[in-house]
C-alpha cells in the first residue's frame, strides 16, 4: 500500500514542479531571463511599437471608449507619458493587461525596459 502511494506523491511533486518550471518560461524574472533574448538597443519604431500593439492598444487608443481608452500606449510620446503606469501594472506588476490578455514575457519586459533606460527616444 504505501509504494503506490508514494508514487502518486512523487508524481504529484513532479507535476507541481512541471507546472512551476512551465510558468518561469515565459514569465521568468528579469535577474533570470537571458540577456540575448531581447534587443540591446530597441527602438521605438521596430520593438515597442508592436508590443504595444500586441499587448496594450486594443484597449488603451484613441477611439477605444472603455475605460482602459483614458489611458493612452497608441504612439511613442504616450508611452512615454504614461510609462509610469505601464511600469507599475505590466514590469513591477502583472495586473496589464488583464488576465484575459495576453502577459508580457520576460523577454519583451527587458525589451521595454533597455528602451527606457537608452532614453526612451521617439521618432
Ligand atoms: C483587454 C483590455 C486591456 C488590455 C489589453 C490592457 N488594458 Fe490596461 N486597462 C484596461 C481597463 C478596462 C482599465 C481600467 C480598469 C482597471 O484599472 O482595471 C485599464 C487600466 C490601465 C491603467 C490605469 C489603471 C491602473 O491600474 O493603474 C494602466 C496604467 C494600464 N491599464 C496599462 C496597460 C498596459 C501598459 C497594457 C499593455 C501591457 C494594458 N494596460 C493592456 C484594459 C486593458
Amino acid at each position: 500500500m504505501a509504494r503506490p502511494f508514494r508514487r502518486t506523491s512523487a508524481f504529484a511533486r513532479a507535476s507541481a514542479f512541471v507546472a512551476l518550471a512551465g510558468c518561469g518560461i515565459g514569465d521568468g524574472d528579469l535577474e533570470t531571463v537571458d540577456p540575448a533574448a531581447a534587443p540591446l538597443h530597441p527602438t521605438y519604431e521596430a520593438h515597442i511599437a508592436p508590443l504595444m500593439e500586441t499587448y496594450c492598444t486594443a484597449c488603451h487608443a484613441e477611439g477605444e471608449g472603455g475605460e482602459g481608452g483614458e489611458v493612452r500606449y497608441d504612439g511613442c510620446k504616450w508611452v512615454v507619458r504614461n510609462w509610469s503606469g505601464l511600469r507599475s501594472t505590466a514590469l513591477d506588476g502583472r495586473s496589464m493587461p488583464p488576465p484575459t490578455a495576453w502577459v508580457l514575457s520576460a523577454a519583451d519586459r527587458l525589451t521595454l525596459e533597455r528602451w527606457w533606460r537608452d532614453g526612451h527616444v521617439c521618432p
